[in-house]
């Protein structure tokens, strides 16, 4: 065979192919998503998530300093409050349970760069991420609750803000309130591109967080759409967004290289929990490798083009990282 073109000649060897290696992954762009519970020494396992947990704040620590330790430097909380009610009070009290959580995990890691997650479902009597108007979520109402919620968690000691709720006009709303109020250096993450995904449902178990009624779709984008996803992307960055989201990761590669290429702002990409789980479920039925799916999942969602990759893997993820297995 006269072969002139030979693409087995770059994988012939391991060293090699570290080489010619065309996804570079870093532990400095991983970010992980933990919950925080009210009470005292809670560690609870959340049970659609096997490995993951509800953390008190006073027990928070162990798993704060398991993740700086294995290098992973980048956290976002998400609070689970005693009560809930019709208003959400708790996403904005000064000493709610993320708030707290902030105070307590800034004061005790400096060096954790601490990510708020802002949206009203977990706080909400009803699980809609906003203020309803009838059965409907009103969307300019919301938008300052979104926003004093916001600037409840920069505060509280958030290093940045991440909008997970799908108003219309949230960023312009937060970075307007965090900026009269002296904030103006906090970074708004927008969850720009977030779809109602059945993806969540594990999410929805560990945080409480279900709709009491109807559904996501009014406000979270249909997964039919392609256009729609840059027309949100554009949006968020034209309303001062610092760095877009899409949401999930695995099965919307194709929406993450393309906000990528459109707009000029670091790209973020969620891992969600329904990903976690179908994984763990899978390896512990011993049906697939876990290892190897982690890895794989991640490198995909790193080669569609994704900055920061927030994922309930971080800390497993570094450690291949580490051990040279993917990076
Ligand atoms: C809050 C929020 C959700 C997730 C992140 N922020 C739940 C939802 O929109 O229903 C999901 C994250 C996950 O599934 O891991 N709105």
């Amino acid at each position: 065979m006269e072969l002139l073109n030979r693409p087995r000649r770059l994988r012939g060897n391991g060293i090699l192919r570290k080489m010619v290696r065309e996804t570079r992954m870093d532990k400095s762009s991983l970010a992980y998503p933990m919950f925080v519970m009210e009470g005292n020494n809670q560690k609870e396992e959340i049970p659609s998530m096997p490995g993951q947990y509800r953390y008190s704040v006073d027990r928070m620590e162990e798993k704060l300093t398991e993740l700086l330790a294995a290098g992973v430097t980048s956290v976002m909380l998400f609070g689970i409050p005693g009560n809930k009610d019709e208003m959400g009070s708790g996403a904005y009290a000064q000493d709610g349970i993320v708030q707290r959580a902030f105070r307590k995990a800034k004061e005790t890691f400096p060096d954790l760069y601490l990510i708020g997650d802002v949206c009203m479902c977990e706080y909400t009597s009803h699980g809609h991420c906003g203020i309803l108007c009838g059965q409907e979520v009103d969307n300019d109402k919301t938008l300052e609750f979104l926003a004093k919620t916001a600037l409840s968690q920069a505060q509280a000691g958030a290093d940045m803000v991440a909008p997970s709720d799908m108003m219309d006009g949230r960023v312009a709303a937060i970075r307007r309130m965090l900026d009269q109020n002296g904030y103006c250096s906090t970074p708004i993450m927008s969850y720009a591109v977030k779809f109602a995904s059945s993806f969540y449902g594990p999410f929805r178990d560990a945080a409480g967080s279900a709709p009491a009624f109807g559904d996501r779709k009014s406000y979270q984008m249909d997964y039919h759409n392609r256009r729609e996803a840059l027309k949100e992307a554009m949006l968020d960055a034209a309303e001062g967004a610092d760095i877009l989201m899409v949401k999930p990761a695995m099965a919307y590669g194709d929406l993450i290289r393309e906000v990528k290429d459109r707009t000029n702002l670091p790209l973020a990409s969620y891992s969600v929990s329904g990903e976690y789980s179908m994984v763990k479920a899978a390896a512990q039925a011993g049906f697939v490798d876990e290892a190897g799916i982690v890895c794989e999942m991640a490198a995909s969602a790193y080669r569609a083009g994704t900055d920061i990759y927030i994922t309930y893997f971080a800390q497993e993820l570094a450690k291949f990282m580490d051990e040279g297995r993917i990076g």
